[in-house]
């Protein structure tokens, strides 16, 4: 299950995206995380040339910011043809801080602010995903202020729910998220933003949910998205161009789970859409996917230094890191499960059962519940797998502990994209009353 590009070495050290990692660990200290460059791009090419071998390449594929934003990372994207999706002020500002072409950005959120709005304008964001009447009002006030048009989707419940963690399912009809089908609901919202100054209905965005692993629930959403397209041609008399189907693709974080490789997602996704735009008659629209664990998340690992073991006999061994749920809160908050492996004893056998706690002051601080590891000692070396994404991007510093650094490697070349925290930077916003 080791990632794609992950070896062991002749020292017996891990080895990724080239890069020893134990001598990584030294340079940048722990805990670490590190992301392997030539993967994330690797991903992106999987998923233009998907598109363009199932769909004509006529679409976007926005990579959805959320899951890890940087500026090196939005460059990155830019660099490899892809647009983004960004979900507030502070992604819309680095990216375009990274010199991301503002055209190609979608601009999500189910409560922007008015100031989001704005900046959203100024910069001439692509496309405004509009999630509720009220920010359609807003922002026709705001474009017609500005002597501009906004071009937006419009968010839709589509109704389906995917197999993954309540919290992160979105699809269904009690979301927060985006307009019903029902009478009230997207056909209503249609009505009103086709009479509205300043706004440029171009078509309909929805996300089902996210670590999807059974690719099933998509093709009916796309034919829901699809029938709705049509109806929408049948009430108003016009023909959208945009369909965004969103993100939501899984990934592997155990053995077990077994993701749809990428090129067959899209395909299934393509597919789908051209199958009920045939149905109707509808011209082709532009297939736009958001895509963000299945760019980031295998191609980043973390790496942490074992500290205190403690065992109690009968019950279990416990091994504590120096980092935790400040740069992983998925396991508390979604009991997410995660693999590791020991990277400076690589080729060593799994022979003891033990649990990865985090160094947070408090019991539900457990990064991995009983994993299989050669037996640990102070000071080796685990590397964590899958933290590409939603693990940086959901950090914290709980405890006042500083933010680990980012690392990309790159076919043996290791480069500083996100430098550690320091307590001074823990306190800068502090005011000593
Ligand atoms: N598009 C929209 C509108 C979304 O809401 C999301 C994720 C995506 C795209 C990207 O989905 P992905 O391809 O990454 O699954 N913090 C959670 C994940 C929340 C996802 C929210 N929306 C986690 O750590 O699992």
């Amino acid at each position: 299950m080791l990632p794609k590009t992950m070896r062991i070495n002749n020292k017996n050290h891990l080895e990724f995206g080239g890069c020893d990692l134990v001598e990584i660990a030294e340079k940048y200290g722990t805990p670490l995380y590190v992301m392997d460059e030539s993967m994330i791009r690797e991903n992106c090419r999987s998923y233009l040339q998907a598109l363009k071998s199932h769909y004509q390449g006529k679409g976007e594929i926005a990579y959805a910011a959320k899951a890890f934003l940087t500026l090196a990372m939005a460059r990155l994207v830019q660099e490899e043809g892809l647009g983004m999706d960004v979900v507030s002020g502070g992604e819309l500002f680095c990216a375009l801080k990274a010199g991301f072409d503002p055209s190609r950005l979608f601009f999500h959120g189910n409560n922007k602010s008015k100031e989001e709005l704005i900046s959203g304008l100024k910069a001439g964001v692509g496309r405004f995903v509009v999630d509720s009447f009220s920010e359609l009002d807003a922002l026709s006030v705001l474009a017609q202020e500005m002597k501009t048009t906004a071009h937006i989707l419009l968010r839709v419940k589509p109704g389906i729910e995917a197999h993954t963690h309540e919290y992160i399912k979105t699809g269904q009809e009690d979301s927060k998220f985006g307009f019903g089908l029902e009478r009230d609901g997207v056909l209503a919202a249609v009505k009103k933003a086709l009479t509205m100054k300043g706004i440029a209905l171009k078509g309909l965005h929805c996300h089902i949910g996210s670590q999807i692993l059974d690719p099933t629930p998509f093709a009916p959403t796309a034919a829901i998205m699809m029938e709705l397209l049509q109806r929408i041609r049948e009430v108003f008399g016009i023909v959208l161009e945009d369909l965004d189907l969103g993100g939501g693709m899984g990934i592997r974080y155990e053995k077990e789970d077994e993701p749809v490789p990428i090129k067959e997602f899209v395909a299934l996704v393509s597919q789908a859409v051209q199958q009920e735009a045939k149905k109707y008659n509808y011209p082709l629209p532009r297939l736009i996917l958001e895509p963000g664990r299945s760019i980031v998340g295998e191609a980043g690992i973390t790496l942490y230094r074992v500290g205190v073991i403690k065992n109690i006999p009968g019950i279990r061994k416990y091994v504590s890191v120096d980092g935790g749920m400040m740069d992983n809160i998925r396991p508390a908050l979604y009991r997410a499960k995660y693999s590791a492996v020991l990277a400076n004893r690589a080729r060593e056998e799994a022979t003891e059962v033990v649990t990865i706690a985090g160094k947070a002051c408090e019991s539900g601080d457990i990064l991995i519940k009983d994993i299989a590891l050669p037996p640990l000692k102070e000071g080796d070396l685990l590397a964590v797998l899958s933290t590409g994404g939603y693990n940086h991007a959901m950090a914290s510093n709980y405890n006042l502990n500083p933010r680990p650094p980012v690392v990309f490697l790159k076919e043996g070349d290791d480069n500083l994209v996100v430098r550690r925290e320091t307590y001074e930077d823990l306190i800068r916003r502090d005011i000593m009353p």
